[in-house]
């Protein structure tokens, strides 16, 4: 149930969006060169995520217990990034993104010259992050192609084919730090709709929540970490088998190219970081393509 949040507290995709701007802000080397992320944030929130001081007190791996869960993210969302990038140096020029919050790659990419992006996420998140982007104090060189639709009721294909999305190109779609707050059966579905649209040789980039074993004090942590969305009315709804999630994808005409994990966002992004940041709890990433039938 996705959700904006209110006067006490942020929705995830803003709370998300908090943690990427003070790491593009503070920390060495960020992982995402993000310059609009703060630019998103309410002021009161761009006046406290731009002081060094809260940051090293507060936000700073050493301090954040979250910084687990936001390498994880930040991690994810360059796993993505650089897929698209690859995708497009292939000749992709439509990228979609599934669940994109207050996802900024559209607003700061127009380097990917001739790339359409599109971003999908629940109504009412989207409309905030119109208002966002609308206020921020920079103007975008290009927007991205906004189409709402909540995963756990509308039909992700209808959108996009009303959109000027052709589903008859290649395309690339990212689904990235969304899959735990939907429900098996919107996942399917939506699944299914998402390859419907992908033309023979369209990639997905996706990572999900599995039912991978963890350490005691992981557990702890992600029981905090589910008590703390749940109370914001965002619940985690699934976690699964990787052999069930794969054969999902298998049936639905996708084909694995490629799996990753915690350790291969560290190695990748996190290794000999300054500030200590790194993976904390499991992830399970995928790239999966649309062969010829
Ligand atoms: C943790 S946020 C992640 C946002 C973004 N992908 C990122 O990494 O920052 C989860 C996103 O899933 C979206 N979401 C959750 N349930 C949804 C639904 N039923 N339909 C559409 N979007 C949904 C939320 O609105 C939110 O933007």
């Amino acid at each position: 149930m996705a959700k904006t949040g209110d006067a006490t507290r942020l929705g995830t995709a803003e709370g998300a969006l908090l943690g990427r701007a003070a790491h593009a802000l503070h920390a060495p080397d960020p992982v995402l060169d993000d310059p609009w992320a703060v630019e998103l944030l309410l002021p009161r929130e761009q006046r406290s995520v731009r002081d060094a001081e809260v940051y090293r007190q507060t936000q700073a791996p050493d301090r954040s217990p979250t910084s687990r869960i936001l390498a994880i993210s930040l991690g994810s969302l360059r796993y993505a990034e650089d897929e698209v990038e690859r995708c497009w140096k292939d000749g992709i020029r439509q990228y979609v993104i599934l669940g994109a919050g207050f996802d900024t790659f559209g607003l700061r990419r127009a380097d990917l010259d001739g790339l359409r992006v599109y971003e999908v996420d629940h109504p009412d998140v989207q409309a905030l992050k119109r208002e966002r982007v609308a206020a921020a104090s920079i103007v975008p060189e290009r927007l991205p192609e906004y189409v709402p639709v909540d995963f756990e009721a509308t039909a992700l294909g209808e959108a996009l084919r009303a959109s000027p999305f052709d589903p008859g190109e290649r395309s690339v779609f990212s689904w990235m730090n969304t899959l735990p707050y939907l429900t098996p059966e919107a996942t399917a579905a939506t699944l299914a709709e998402i390859a419907g649209l992908m033309a023979p040789g369209s990639r997905l980039v996706l990572n999900y929540h599995s039912t991978a074993p963890l350490t005691d004090e992981q557990r702890e942590f992600l029981d905090d970490l589910k008590r703390s969305v749940a109370s914001q009315g965002e619940p985690f709804q699934s976690r699964w088998e990787p052999a069930e999630f794969e054969s999902l994808l298998a049936r639905n005409g996708l084909a694995i190219a490629e799996r990753a994990d915690d350790g291969d966002l560290s190695e990748r992004y996190f290794a000999g970081r300054s500030d200590g940041m790194l993976p904390g709890v499991p992830a399970s990433l995928i790239t999966a393509e649309r062969r010829a039938e």
